[in-house]
């Protein structure tokens, strides 16, 4: 059996974000489109965000230098920044002679059905190895290679991105040994090669145990993102993107009523967030407002919360 399932690239865009896109140069200027994309690049370091990044910091330092295996948890619902987390870290990893040019940290996306094979294929496409398809059994065969790569290029962080699917047990066996085994070659990668592995997920961390014990003792640290309640943070949060984002003048959303109302938008979902300010902005430009205003807010929430949606708009 050959593996059909295209290998889901941890670097490029999600689908979600290419339609938003696609809809969004349909609409505004390129002037607009500038301005917010700004917006888009922009990460504040909020307390849940900095401890994960510290954890993997910490990890990143100490990898390969003790005998003791350094394994991160990270959960959060959908849109709490766990990609976000590899994104900014492999962003701001400096140079270093010690690991080869933007190796320090590697990332893949697991799938629904990731077999061991999948994580093979997926971490040597990662590595740019040229020989990354066949079959599982061919797969399995190279997990050799694999190591001896990641050792080569001095990689640190090993990032497993939607991690859920092959964290949870399936109740009925797989058919071949090497199916079920994802858990041993993380636990392998972890034992022969002293780096550090991450895996992101919904709430995979807490089935780890029930799937793989051994794994789950090995990891270590436990970093959980949340949506924000409303409350002091809430607004600190709506401060740091305020005073962080030079191309456009966010001040209006650090007034505390305003803040509130975004939050009754959000549910305080920092990509909801993220999303109703950046179309926002881009309305204001196209208006050459040069401030938001609640109206603004308003029609940004209609945009993207759909044609036909039946939300009540705060803002209104
Ligand atoms: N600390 C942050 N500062 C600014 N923006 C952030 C931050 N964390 C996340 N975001 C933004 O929120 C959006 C969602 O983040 P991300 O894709 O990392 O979430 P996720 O937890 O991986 O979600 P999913 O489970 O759906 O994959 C992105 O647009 C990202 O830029
Ligand atoms: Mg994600």
């Amino acid at each position: 059996m050959k593996l059909g399932d295209e290998i889901q690239d941890i670097d490029a865009p999600e689908l979600e974000e290419v339609e938003l896109k696609k809809r969004r140069i349909s609409v505004y200027s390129t002037g607009a489109l500038k301005t917010a994309a700004a917006i888009d690049r922009l990460y504040v370091n909020h307390p849940g965000f900095m401890q994960a990044i510290q954890a993997l910091d910490r990890v990143f330092q100490i990898a390969g230098e003790f005998e003791m295996q350094q394994g991160i948890t990270i959960e959060g619902p959908p849109g709490t920044g766990k990609t976000s987390v590899y994104r900014y870290f492999k962003r701001t990893v400096p140079a270093s002679n010690l690991f080869a040019e933007g190796m320090g940290i590697i990332g893949v996306r697991g799938i629904k059905r990731t077999t061991v094979g999948y994580l093979i294929r997926a971490l040597l496409k990662a590595y740019k190895y040229p020989f990354s398809s066949g079959t599982e059994a061919q797969l399995y065969a190279r997990r050799g290679i694999l190591i001896d790569l990641i050792r080569e290029k001095g990689t640190k962080i090993l990032f497993i991105d939607e991690s859920s699917a092959m964290l949870t047990k399936t109740s009925t066996r797989s058919s071949t040994q090497h199916e079920t085994d994802v858990t041993d070659l993380l636990r392998e990668i972890l034992d022969e090669c002293g780096i550090g592995v991450v895996l992101a997920s919904y709430g995979g961390g807490a089935s780890l145990k029930h799937t793989d014990n051994a794994l789950a003792s090995r990891m270590s640290v436990r970093c959980a993102l949340q949506e924000f309640s409303y409350d002091k943070q809430w607004h600190g949060l709506l401060h740091a993107f305020a005073s962080q984002c030079i191309e456009y003048d966010l001040g209006f959303i650090k007034d505390r009523s305003v803040g509130k109302l975004i939050h009754e938008a959000t549910q305080g979902n920092i990509r909801d967030l993220k999303r109703l300010l950046t179309e926002a902005v881009l309305i204001a430009t196209d208006k050459a407002q040069l401030t938001l205003n609640a109206e603004t807010l308003g029609k940004a929430f209609n945009e993207v919360k759909g044609r036909g949606h039946e939300s009540p708009n705060p803002f209104d």
